[in-house]
């Protein structure tokens, strides 16, 4: 194989620009051309693309956000979409794609492997940590620490007003963002869409809590909850309690900052991974770890299965906010 293309698409991620970087440098090594395709499928449709060498991912791996920066594109739903996208590839003598997204991402792929003799990896790069076949994403790290972090300045001064602070967190309908969030900033309950979460049971718990002598609560509310928006959450709280409530949306800040150590390394493990799988002659695999293993999921399992929470531990952390 002489090249291969790059990608990142949908929802940026940190440590996205660790993964190109990882994936030039190995291709390169490996006497394999690799160019960029700017602002994902869409800049694909329009052929926009950029040669990579060595120097042109220099001083890149500490840096948020995407240098080939991202895009969500309804085209490559089409059949018709997708085959202007395999013709241009083609006529750019790119054999192998690497894409670097998350489930969305992947579906496009998975389709464009079917429909032409492409090579093509996906690296599950999603701040939700939502694809099947991987124990990580690439951003989930990052994001749960930005998010955290938040919320240990928000404890600040929702213990000294005696407030009950409901803080949004992204994930879109997986909770895993709000689930590890809770734990680590100690939230007094987590709201997910995996578990049923009813707002009587949530009233009464925090006024036992007030009664056991709890001045402040946080509760973490992931934004794909099935009970409502935070804000009217928030207010039926308020209504029934007379609590003292605020809300606190983390939104996009969540998606952006200088990737963790961790985001790096594994964004650098499966950039490589993802290089490897092309050049072995995989035609649609989603490289990921699990138990700090290497695997190959194909793509259309990654696109079908849902991915797990471990709601038994959503358990366990209630008997430590109490
Ligand atoms: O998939 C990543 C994510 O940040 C989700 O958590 C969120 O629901 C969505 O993207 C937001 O998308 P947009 O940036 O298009 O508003």
């Amino acid at each position: 194989m002489q090249k291969i293309g790059v990608l990142t698409s949908g929802g940026d991620a940190p440590g996205m620009n660790a993964c190109i970087r990882a994936v030039v440098r190995s291709a390169v090594q490996r006497g394999v051309d690799v160019v960029g395709i700017r602002r994902g499928y869409d800049g694909l449709l329009n052929g926009e693309l950029v040669k990579l060498n060595r120097r042109a991912v220099a001083n890149i791996i500490q840096r948020g956000g995407t240098i080939l920066e991202s895009s969500r594109c309804d085209e490559m739903k089409t059949a018709e979409g997708r085959r202007k996208g395999i013709q241009i590839l083609e006529r750019e003598g790119i054999e192998g794609l690497v894409v670097i997204g998350g489930d969305g991402t992947f579906r496009a792929a998975a389709a464009m492997a079917q429909e032409s003799q492409l090579k093509l990896a996906g690296i599950p790069a999603t701040i939700d940590n939502d694809v099947y076949g991987t124990d990580y994403a690439v951003g989930f790290d990052t994001a749960i620490n930005t998010a955290m972090e938040a919320i240990d300045r928000i404890r600040d001064t929702a213990d000294a007003f005696e407030r009950v602070f409901f803080v949004e967190v992204m994930g879109r309908l997986s909770g895993f963002i709000a689930l590890e969030v809770g734990v680590a900033g100690g939230a007094e309950e987590i709201i997910i869409p995996e578990k049923e979460t009813d707002l009587e049971d949530l009233c009464r718990t925090l006024k036992e809590s007030f009664k056991k002598g709890k001045r402040s609560s946080i509760i973490v509310v992931a934004e794909g909850n099935e009970v409502g928006h935070t804000v009217q959450i928030a207010q039926y709280v308020q209504f029934r309690l007379k609590a003292n409530c605020r809300v606190c949306i983390l939104g996009h800040l969540q998606r952006g900052g200088a990737p963790t150590a961790r985001d790096r390394v594994l964004a650098s493990k499966l950039g490589i991974a993802a290089v490897d799988a092309i050049l072995n002659g995989r035609q649609g695999h989603v490289v990921g770890e699990k138990k700090g293993e290497r695997v190959c999921i194909p793509f259309h399992e990654a696109c079908e299965r849902k991915k797990e929470l471990d709601t038994c531990f959503l358990e366990s952390s209630k008997v430590l906010a109490m």
